[in-house]
Parts: C-alpha cells; structure tokens; sequence
C-alpha cells in the first residue's frame, strides 16, 4: 500500500533520513522503532508532506506522491496522529472532530463517522461541548486518533502515541490501534517504547541515525540479541 524507496532529508546540511526504504502492506501494522532522534518524526513528516525529500520516492496506493502537499496527501488517505497530540485546546471536541473532516474525501460521510467516533470513544460523545485544552492526556489522544478517523484515511501513520501518558492509558491507546487495524486499518506506528510495538507490529524496523539498520517481523527483532541489548536493555 505504502513503499517508500530510498529517501534521503535534510535540514539544512544535517541528514535526517539517509536512503530510507520500506513497506507498509495493506492491513498490516508496521512499526518503526529507534531512539530519541533517529530520525523517525522526520520520516512520518516526509510521507505527511510536511517536510520535502531531497530525493527518493514515496508511492501510495501505487501512486507517487512525494512532493505533494499535506493537505492533498491527507486527501488522498494517509492520516497522521503527531507527535505530542495536536488538538487545538481552545476549540471544543465536537469542533475539532469537524476539523478533521474538512477534507474532500472526508465531507460526505462526515455524519455518519461521528457517530462511529462516538461509538469508538464514548468519553468524546459524553465532552462534546468541552474545550479540547481541558481535556486530560488521554482524552486528547483519543480526541487526535478520533479526528484523525473523522478524515476517512486508509492508513493512520501514529508518531509515539504512548509518550508522556500513564500505563493505563497507554494500554488503552495500545487497544484502540488494534481494534482499528482489526476493522481494517492500515497503521504504521513509531514509538521509542520498543518492546511494546514490536509485540503488536506485524513487521517492524530498526532506525539508528536516519538509516534502517535492521527489520524482521516484530516477534524476530524480539529475540535479536543486537535489538535486546540496545533498545530492551536485556
Ligand atoms: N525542523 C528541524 N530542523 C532541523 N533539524 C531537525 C528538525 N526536526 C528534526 N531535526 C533533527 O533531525 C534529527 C531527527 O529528528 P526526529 O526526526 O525528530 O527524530 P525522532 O522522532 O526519532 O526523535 C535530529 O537530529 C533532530 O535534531
Ligand atoms: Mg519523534
């Protein structure tokens, strides 16, 4: 569904991504894993459109769409969940929800994914009316997840959606992408909290310094000694 081939970013004269290839087949969850400045935002803002290749290709549905801008590339199916959970505090959850179907692909069904929302996050139908800033870390991440929903995509790509939550909650936001993947949902997840998306990712892959050093299925780079030692501490 998703290839990305060879992709090369920079920042100036700094490389974030040095020749970045992989795949996200239909239905899977794939994970990137890698530490604190791997470079993993870099590569889910290159696919968003947010940030601009110096070369490479990204291919969507068998279509290419580096270059693009965002807002096309959302058009097109790929929704993000970003990093540190972007609502917009001063808009109510029921307005910032509507946010995000304010894209072509995304208008007419609008109503009725509302309601699927509400149906997936009973806490956000029961806040409705309530500013998205008094919200608590975990309602906000629902609240990003569900309006991400509300933009219909076809692949929902998560940049660290456990980060500064509480165990519960992570648990919780760790349910809910299962539970979208079992309806159908593409996902590619990135998260420093490697031996927990290793175990819930179909195929995964390990990036160190902007450059996939490694990949396998996640139940593989589990048990390698290599991926143990340095992202488990085992
Ligand atoms: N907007 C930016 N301008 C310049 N350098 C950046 C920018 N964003 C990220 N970087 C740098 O790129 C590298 C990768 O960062 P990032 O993609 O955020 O890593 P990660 O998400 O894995 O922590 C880091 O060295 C970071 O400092
Ligand atoms: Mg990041």
């Amino acid at each position: 569904m998703l290839t990305v081939r060879d992709l090369d970013l920079y920042y100036g004269d700094a490389q974030a991504l040095d020749r970045v290839s992989l795949e996200v087949p239909k239905g899977a969850i794939v994970a990137i894993v890698g530490a604190n400045g791997a470079g993993k935002s870099s590569l889910i803002r290159t696919i968003a459109g947010i940030e601009v290749p110096r070369s490479g290709s990204i291919t969507f549905n068998g279509e290419p769409i580096a270059g693009l801008s965002s807002h096309v590339i959302c058009d097109r199916g790929i929704g993000q969940v970003a990093e540190g959970r972007q609502v917009f505090p001063s808009l109510t959850v029921l307005e910032n929800l509507e946010m995000g179907a304010m894209i072509p692909r995304a208008r007419k069904e609008a109503k009725r994914r509302l309601e699927e929302v509400f149906a997936l996050f009973a806490r956000l139908k029961e806040r409705r009316s309530q500013l998205a800033g008094t919200m608590s870390g975990g309602e906000q991440q629902m609240l990003a997840i569900g309006r991400c929903l509300m933009g219909a995509p076809e692949l929902i790509m998560f940049d660290e959606p456990s980060l500064g939550l509480a165990p519960l909650v992570v648990q919780e936001v760790l349910r809910t992408i299962h539970l979208l993947n079992g309806r159908g949902m593409t996902i590619l997840l990135v998260e420093q909290n490697v031996a927990v998306s290793l175990k819930i990712s179909s195929r995964a892959y390990v990036l160190e310094n902007g450059r996939i050093v490694m990949s396998g299925t996640g139940g593989e780079l589990l048990h390698n000694d290599r991926v143990r030692q340095a992202y488990l501490g085992l």
